[in-house]
């Protein structure tokens, strides 16, 4: 069991009122609330040991460099990954591009991602397809949001290069099959890129025994800075992937004539990095691994079961993919109402849910809807919070009808 209590006294946020009323934070799948430790860590970085990395010879800069590169153990360690795999970015949206930029496929080459996927996992394929005429496919989903997994195999021709997946759909919280994929691939000798943006802060990351190619995550959803996010990639692609962004950092010598790039991931993160975000990370890793992802994942768990089943009690309101083979995470709608309204009426209830499409057009295609309400947990959310918002959301459907 988590200490519920001690969780929540470590994120300052949560004491905040919204229109009067305590805020109760249901948007973590956008981004999470961050603990004392990360923010302190990054107090503690600018008021201490601020300076830039990795050339400094003073000892401010020696201090920083040692920072950002035990912060990039931390993560290994956390993600069960080697550290000269693992690539710091911006974000998840950026490390699929760096991939995307650098895979240096040949033209007419296929990618297949799925239906489910969040517009950052398409977008960029479905530019390299538009410049390389290549052709973008995508594994279908069931009603229940699950991926037509048969599918998949019929999908793949000699042409396929690339597959390209979440682990965790944002939208609606379903877990994919990503070890059944992989295997797959796998068998017909096709890279994996997954997307563990909505994996990583909900369950335990395990890359050395995932077996994908590359795997990208943004640090914002896992209690850590906005703007950076890490692009781990099996050894074998380092030499492989092209650069798609260079500058200083990332050589060994520079001439006109010729340039000579080191290895390993320096190589992919030119300019000055986001240090604080890198340290900033690390902070909330060893956070989260004070407390344990298991246990993390268990109230999670037990947070999604309590609010489907309270909101299977109400008649007008419809949850896509109704059941629990999923992250804490719920996509709903109430029947005859613009999921904006339901949205600002829970605002007024200080309660913070996300509306729209949730950057995953396509999926909202599939269900012929223009958006959904979407209720995101995180481990600092409880039973009662759960009721407060239930509460809320009855009063606010007698109000739309
Ligand atoms: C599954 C998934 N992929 C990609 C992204 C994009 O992440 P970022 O905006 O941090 O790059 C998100 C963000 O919501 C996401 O949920």
């Amino acid at each position: 069991m988590i200490d519920i209590n001690k969780i929540r006294n470590d994120f300052p946020i949560l004491s905040r009122t919204i229109n009067g009323k305590p805020l109760i934070y249901f948007d973590n799948g956008a981004t999470t609330q961050k603990p004392k430790a990360v923010i302190d860590a990054i107090v503690k970085y600018y008021s201490e040991q601020n300076a830039n990395i990795h050339r400094g010879v003073h000892t401010l800069s020696r201090e920083a460099t040692i920072l950002f590169e035990e912060a990039r153990k931390t993560v290994a360690n956390f993600t069960n990954a080697s550290e000269d795999e693992l690539i710091f970015t911006a974000g998840t949206t950026d490390g699929i591009n760096i991939v995307a930029n650098g895979l240096n496929l040949a033209e007419g080459s296929e990618i297949i991602v799925s239906e489910m996927e969040h517009h950052s996992n398409i977008l960029p394929w479905q530019l390299w397809c538009e410049r390389n005429k290549g052709a973008l496919k995508y594994i279908p989903i069931k009603d229940d949001g699950t991926l037509e997994i048969k599918k998949l195999e019929t999908l793949i021709t000699k042409n396929t290069k690339l597959i390209a997946v979440t682990q965790v759909s944002n939208t609606l919280g379903v877990i994919n099959p990503i070890d059944e994929i992989i295997k797959i691939a796998k068998f017909n000798g096709i890279p994996v890129l997954v997307d563990g943006a909505q994996a990583v802060p909900h369950m335990k990351t395990d890359l050395k025994n995932l077996g994908a190619d590359f795997f990208v995550f943004s640090a914002h959803k896992v209690y850590a800075p906005t703007g950076v996010g890490v692009l781990w990639m099996d050894k074998k692609w380092l030499p492989k992937l092209q650069l798609s962004k260079a500058g200083g950092g990332t050589i060994k010598t520079v001439s006109f004539e010729k340039t000579e790039y080191v290895d390993g991931p320096l190589r992919f993160e030119p300019g000055t990095p986001n240090i604080e975000g890198v340290i900033g990370l690390a902070a909330a890793f060893k956070y989260l691994g004070e407390i344990g992802m298991d246990k993390i994942a268990k109230h999670e768990h037990t947070l999604l079961k309590y609010a489907t089943e309270k909101l299977n009690e109400l008649p007008e309101v419809e949850i896509y993919a109704n059941h629990l083979n999923k992250a804490a995470v719920i996509s709903f709608n109430v029947k005859g109402a613009h999921p904006f309204d339901v949205g600002t009426l829970l605002d007024k209830y200080g309660i913070a849910v996300r509306t729209g499409h949730h950057c995953t057009q396509p999926l909202m295609k599939h269900y012929n809807i223009p958006g959904t309400v979407r209720a995101s947990f995180a481990m600092y959310n409880t039973l009662e919070e759960i009721n407060e918002f239930i509460e809320a959301l009855q009063k606010s459907i007698k109000m739309l009808s």
